[in-house]
């Protein structure tokens, strides 16, 4: 089972949200593992002490991929996987690259395993209540779920689950189980 993390832009949250699925994955009883494909090698450098989740023979593969849209690594990231998560903060900047990301993966594949997952959210914020209308604009369906901006979740990609609150863990629980939903 390959899932791939995409956006064009560096700083989308790709790689943290991979390793935080991962961790949820796995918390949940499911060998899931990040394998990256980014040559900075940001998610082999964060996970030195945690390489179960770089484990290449893991059943489910979660694709940390380079923020390059050019690059055929993306390219065949988006082909293989089995689904594939758009990963997009609200804001307005972000749009752009989320939407050259979106006419990316639709030239590549059908976008019925397609979905856009929103990251570092503040609730209660004007782009907070806008999601909705942001993924119509990036025009990728979004999960009904989201990962807010936590300092937790930039501890947790190099201290483990055991960083995360019990709300934090529940949230990315969330968000793992609607990602695995999608295959279903
Ligand atoms: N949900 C989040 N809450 C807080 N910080 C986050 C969150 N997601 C990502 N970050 C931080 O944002 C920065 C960029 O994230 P990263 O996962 O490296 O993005 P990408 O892989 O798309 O380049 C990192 O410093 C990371 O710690
Ligand atoms: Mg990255």
């Amino acid at each position: 089972m390959i899932i791939s993390f995409v956006n064009g832009k560096g700083g989308a949250g790709k790689t943290t949200t991979a390793i935080l699925v991962a961790m949820a994955l796995r918390e949940a009883g499911h060998a899931a593992a990040v394998r990256d494909l980014d040559p900075q090698r940001t998610a082999t450098r964060w996970l030195s002490d945690q390489p179960e989740l770089l484990d290449t023979a893991a059943p489910i593969q979660l694709l940390d991929t380079p923020p390059r849209l050019e690059s055929a690594t993306v390219a065949d990231a988006i082909r293989q996987a089995d689904s594939v998560i758009v990963v997009s903060r609200p804001s307005p900047c972000d749009l752009f690259t989320s939407q050259d990301t979106a006419a990316l993966v639709s030239k590549l594949r059908a976008l019925d395993k397609t979905r856009l997952l929103f990251t570092n959210v503040r609730e209660k914020t004007i782009l907070a209540r806008g999601l909705d209308q942001t993924a119509q604009e990036i025009g990728i369906k979004p999960l009904k779920v989201h990962l807010q901006l936590r300092e937790a979740y930039q501890h947790a990609v190099l201290a483990g689950w055991k960083a995360l609150t019990q709300e934090a863990r529940e949230e990315v629980g969330r968000v793992a189980l609607a990602i695995v939903t999608v295959l279903h």
